[in-house]
């Protein structure tokens, strides 16, 4: 694999494989010394144009536990500011001899034009990482996200699983979809408010609901997104209020999952919206190890790009 853009045809054995090389890497973030050389002498430039928490901070926590040079770029203060171009940064970073890029945009494709742009300069030995483009695709989340059910729930194709929420906006929920269609998950629903839920969803074998009560019943897994306001504009909305009413997580809906369901949210969370917070915060809520195991997820990503014998 010479870069990670999305998981949309990524074959079912090498998803399987990064999950499998996230195990023993679980073990390394719970070591007193917490290094492995794998990535010892390489250099993982963060790119992120657009905000994060969770994402830019585990990359970089995973690229030091693989002993990599990690270098944070400063986008707001950056000559990106003064008119330079993504593709110039990006030769100006390879001058630097970069070996990764991790990025995140918020336009869609951004990752791909990289990747695209490195081959055209033959520079076929740098590895792109696509961290989150625009409302595309954001595989390291649906790689940890998939990396947490069979945590706790196994086997797949026994499982019934639901996606809440604004999954026209979201380029996690179309990772998730990918992924749990690759990995051959029992049975797929999609809940949220028609103006929220792209057409087609029914190809990707997903049962569609636009009641919460009816979609949540017997599921083992319940994801939840945020409305993603910075990528509407315009559309036509429901209130926060009657989205809570309708589309919020609260005790009184999840009770009509299974007993032993667990709940998840890639964050960051709007709390009183999608969910409340005694369910956020209450026991089936597997949302704080989500983060954990995304450190163990993306140290398997970049070790099986760039690791040591990774192109051998
Ligand atoms: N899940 C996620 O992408 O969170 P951040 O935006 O904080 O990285």
């Amino acid at each position: 694999l010479q870069h990670l853009l999305s998981l949309d045809g990524l074959p079912r054995e090498v998803l399987l494989q990064i999950l499998d090389m996230a195990e023993p890497f679980l073990e390394v973030t719970e070591r007193e010394v917490k290094k492995v050389p794998l990535l010892r002498g390489k250099s993982v430039f963060n790119l992120f144009f657009e905000n994060s928490t969770r994402t830019r901070t585990t990359f970089e926590i995973a690229a030091k536990r693989l002993s990599a040079d990690v270098i944070n770029l400063n986008v707001s203060t950056s000559s990106t500011t003064k008119g330079e171009s993504l593709l110039d940064t990006i030769d100006n970073l390879c001058a630097m001899n970069a070996d990764m890029f991790v990025v995140r945009h918020a336009s869609s494709g951004a990752p791909f034009l990289i990747a695209r742009h490195l081959r055209e300069r033959g520079l076929e030995h740098v590895h792109v990482v696509n961290a989150g483009d625009g409302r595309y695709a954001h595989p390291t989340q649906g790689l940890l996200d998939m990396y947490t059910i069979r945590h706790y729930k196994k086997d797949f194709s026994r499982l019934t699983v639901a996606i809440v929420g604004d999954v026209l906006h979201s380029r996690v929920a179309r990772s998730e979809i990918a992924a749990l269609t690759t990995l051959g998950v029992g049975e797929l629903r999609v809940i949220g408010p028609k103006t929220l839920l792209p057409v087609g969803l029914e190809q990707f074998g997903a049962r569609v609901f636009h009641d919460l009560r009816q979609g949540l019943r017997d599921v083992d897994v319940v994801m939840m997104l945020r409305l993603q306001n910075e990528r509407m504009k315009g559309a036509l909305l429901p209130s926060k209020e009657e989205y809570h009413q309708r589309f919020g997580l609260t005790p009184e809906k999840l009770a009509l999952a299974k007993p032993d369901a667990i709940v998840m949210h890639p964050g960051p969370l709007n709390r009183g919206i999608e969910i409340d917070s005694s369910v956020a915060d209450g026991p089936r809520s597997v949302i704080l190890p989500q983060v954990t195991f995304g450190i163990a997820v993306r140290m398997a990503v970049m070790s099986l790009l760039a690791g040591q014998g990774a192109q051998a």
